[in-house]
């Protein structure tokens, strides 16, 4: 056994101290707050500091618990310069230390997991759980504990109001639950650019303001794109692909790729990244589009040059002028999107994409400047694709 010294944020060290007697901590409010970190380092800590504990991590889908808890967790691991052995072969990911361990298990895929008997379950974005599917991991808690009570930990955004994590637990004045309400401004390791990003949404979406800067129950209002399906089938055959770029760099970079099937588009996010550089884009490029397909990309004349020489021949400039956002946002509309549950980037994009509202939540006529570059990636090329005359190309 080995006591770790977390740096805690104080909000959280104050209100673990006083709920220690809680079997259910719910973690929420705004983003960047700190919630999954400190979830993650008591995993961590649990993992060190305790005896024969078993940990569940779990989350909607596995690309997704992945990218978050369980990164958020290695980070940690990282950062205390600690190496437990790791499995992570697909189906079996988990972290050893001695008799503890941390397991990861997606809840798409549970009914490989039939029963799990563990300690803690920490279930990360809630709110994008069933209330069965809760019921069920409350379940899986049951292994007896030398420790302490087990316990479920639970963090989410405020952004799905009308959610049983709401309704049954945060404002069901359960005497098992322990609700904690943070903001960006509570989390000290927060940038100036993570704060100002949110600070921005009042201007933009109050709905979004409220939820993600200020940590209220708030949905977004005026969702642009709500006709989507999810399904994981994916066409093996189409009638065009065409393929969208949205270039950042302290933005992330977006990708998509899109197949119409029948004039309706089946879309997948492909690369979601900050900090590429030109060429590495384009050595990214090269190896995951054909150079004989059609690319709409936002990239300066310079750039667009650079990916012609590069093969591209049928890359078009983003169809972009003043406006033009909104316009695409109206063509766009009137597709259905075929979407893919595991995409959650995408999926978190495009359930915040909204148009502007003016201080009173009145919906104005432009789309906001924010969670837009999946959204970008995708209405250019389908813009483009439908709209614009392409030399040499039909
Ligand atoms: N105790 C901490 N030590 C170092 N960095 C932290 C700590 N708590 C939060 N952070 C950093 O703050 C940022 C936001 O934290 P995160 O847990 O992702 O927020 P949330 O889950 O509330 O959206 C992340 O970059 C995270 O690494
Ligand atoms: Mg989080």
């Amino acid at each position: 056994m080995q006591e770790i010294r977390a740096k805690r944020i104080k909000k959280f060290r104050e209100f673990e101290a006083a709920h220690q007697d809680k079997s259910i901590w719910l973690y929420c409010g705004g983003k960047n707050s700190g919630k999954s970190h400190r979830v993650g380092q008591i995993m961590v800590q649990d993992l060190f500091e305790k005896d024969d504990m078993r940990s569940l991590v779990t989350r909607a889908t596995g690309p997704a618990l992945h990218d978050t808890a369980y990164q958020t967790i290695v980070d940690i691991l990282q950062s205390w310069n600690l190496n437990p052995p790791m499995t992570r072969s697909p189906g079996n990911m988990r972290i050893t230390n001695g008799r503890n361990q941390i397991l990861f298990r997606p809840m798409d895929e549970r009914s490989k997991f039939k029963s799990l008997n563990v300690n803690d379950v920490w279930i990360e974005e809630a709110t994008e759980l069933s209330w069965e599917e809760f019921t069920f991991l409350l379940l899986q808690a049951r292994r007896p504990n030398k420790n302490r009570k087990n316990r479920i930990y639970l963090t989410c955004n405020t952004d799905h109001p009308y959610s049983w994590v709401r309704e049954r637990i945060a404002e069901d004045s359960r005497d098992d639950v322990a609700v904690l309400y943070t903001t960006v401004y509570d989390n000290p390791f927060a940038t100036e650019r993570d704060i100002q990003v949110l600070e921005n949404l009042k201007e933009q979406n109050i709905q979004l303001w409220r939820a993600y800067l200020k940590g209220e129950w708030a949905a977004p209002e005026g969702l642009i794109f709500s006709k989507y399906e999810l399904t994981k089938d994916f066409p093996d055959t189409w009638d065009a692909r065409i393929w969208g770029i949205d270039r950042g760099f302290n933005n992330p970079t977006a990708v998509t790729k899109i197949c119409l099937v029948d004039g309706e588009p089946w879309i997948r996010g492909i690369l979601y990244r900050t900090g590429m550089t030109t060429p590495q884009l384009i050595a990214w490029v090269k190896q995951h589009i054909p150079t004989n397909e059609q690319i709409w990309a936002d990239l300066t004349p310079d750039q667009l040059q650079e990916f012609q020489q590069a093969g591209y021949y049928a890359i078009y400039p983003a169809p972009k002028a003043p406006g033009s956002r909104r316009r695409n946002a109206l063509f766009c509309q009137r597709f259905t999107f075929h979407l893919c549950p595991d995409d959650y980037d995408y999926l978190k994009e495009i359930r915040s994409f909204a148009w502007k509202t003016d201080k009173d939540g009145k919906i104005l006529e432009d789309p906001i400047d924010i969670f837009n570059h999946y959204m970008d990636a995708t209405m250019y090329p389908l813009y483009g694709f439908f709209n614009q005359p392409r030399a040499g190309i039909l």
